[in-house]
């Protein structure tokens, strides 16, 4: 199987580490032998139609900032899209960032992959939060799969749950906390009697926040994520205008207060109902005994299935490792489903 990797940070440079340490494993177990042939990051790309040397290509990164840098085969030259269309390799793994408002440049390199016939694993919200049903349908016509399990819970299998596990229920509702960085700032209101401000700049310390920390405590990541999980498990085809959207800026420690008083506390919640338009993010009072009333950066979603009943996922929603773990899951199942090695 060969990849052509759009974007070179934590996660896709995660990929390329467990690609290399797992290698044995993934042909021993699966048969599978992945080749990155190309790698593209803001400062150039790196091109072996014969597989490129995955830890010379790290080392270079690391040392240059840029895979440009690289080598004999690295080269200034960044358009993704030309390198998507010429380089010969079953899929493009898209790991740009998320960008909420345009979807770019996301959206043109899943879209370039898709109509050249090559699959597409993502990591990035954007193109699916604004457009998931017409890049499915793009998928379709073009007969390549789409595969996203990294958007929603990092490396927890949340996506794959709802879709796989409960293929033979009706899912009815799904619930939870989607968003780590919320998840930690109102735990430390709740624990220490913070105010918002001050939460946000221990998360922003920690390294939690996005970049544009707005994606976060506005509700947006969260939304983008609930956008891309009615598409996927509810059947709905829909975009992040449709969901309602409120963010954790007016909570109060008074707030917190108020809900420890009721025996619980404020969540950012993230739901999908049963009615058409039951779709949102908000900051919800959750029972302390709830088992989703959890702490720290951890995501927890419950699902509410006709037959089943509740079901409760929990696990990290972030991180390079994690989420990589996602994209190789994807990987596997195009693998399986293509018999490419
Ligand atoms: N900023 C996101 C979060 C990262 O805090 O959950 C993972 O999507």
């Amino acid at each position: 199987m060969r990849l052509i990797l759009v974007g070179f940070g934590v996660v896709a440079r995660s990929l390329t580490d467990i690609l290399t340490v797992r290698k044995q494993e993934l042909l021993e177990r699966y048969g599978m032998h992945p080749r990155v042939v190309a790698i593209v990051d803001k400062g150039g790309s790196v091109l072996n139609p014969k597989g490129l040397d995955l830890d010379e290509v790290r080392r270079v990164k690391s040392e240059f900032g840029t895979v440009a840098e690289t080598p004999e085969y690295g080269s200034k030259r960044t358009s993704a899209v030309a390198i998507i269309d010429e380089v010969d390799a079953e899929v493009v793994v898209e790991a740009t960032p998320t960008n909420l408002e345009t979807g770019e440049p996301g959206m043109t390199h899943i879209e370039t992959a898709l109509k050249a016939g090559r699959h597409v694993v993502t990591v990035n919200k954007g193109p699916l939060a604004l457009a998931l049903p017409a890049l499915m349908e793009m998928a379709a016509y073009n007969c390549a799969y789409l595969r996203f399990s990294g958007t929603v819970g990092g490396g927890t299998p949340i996506l794959d749950f709802g879709r796989k596990c409960l293929t033979s229920d009706k899912i009815l509702s799904i619930e939870g906390i989607l968003n780590g960085t919320t998840n930690y700032m109102l735990t430390e209101m709740d624990k220490l009697g913070l105010t918002f401000e001050e939460a946000l700049k221990a998360a922003q310390e920690k390294g939690y926040a996005e970049a544009n920390p707005a994606l976060d405590v506005d509700g947006w990541d969260a939304a983008a994520k609930v956008t891309i999980m009615a598409n996927w498990l509810t059947g709905r085809e829909i975009t992040l205008k449709d969901v309602s959207v409120k963010g954790i800026r007016d909570v109060k420690p008074a707030d917190l207060k108020n809900a420890a008083k009721q025996g619980g506390a404020v969540k950012l919640i993230g739901r999908i109902g049963d009615g058409e338009d039951d779709i949102s993010v908000a900051p919800t009072l959750v029972k302390r005994d709830d088992p989703i009333c959890i702490g720290g950066t951890l995501n927890a979603v419950r699902f509410h299935s006709e037959f089943a009943g509740n079901e409760i996922i929990i696990g990290k929603g972030a991180g390079g490792p994690e989420t990589a773990s996602a994209v190789l899951r994807d990987l596997l199942e195009i693998r399986e489903r293509m018999s490419v090695n």
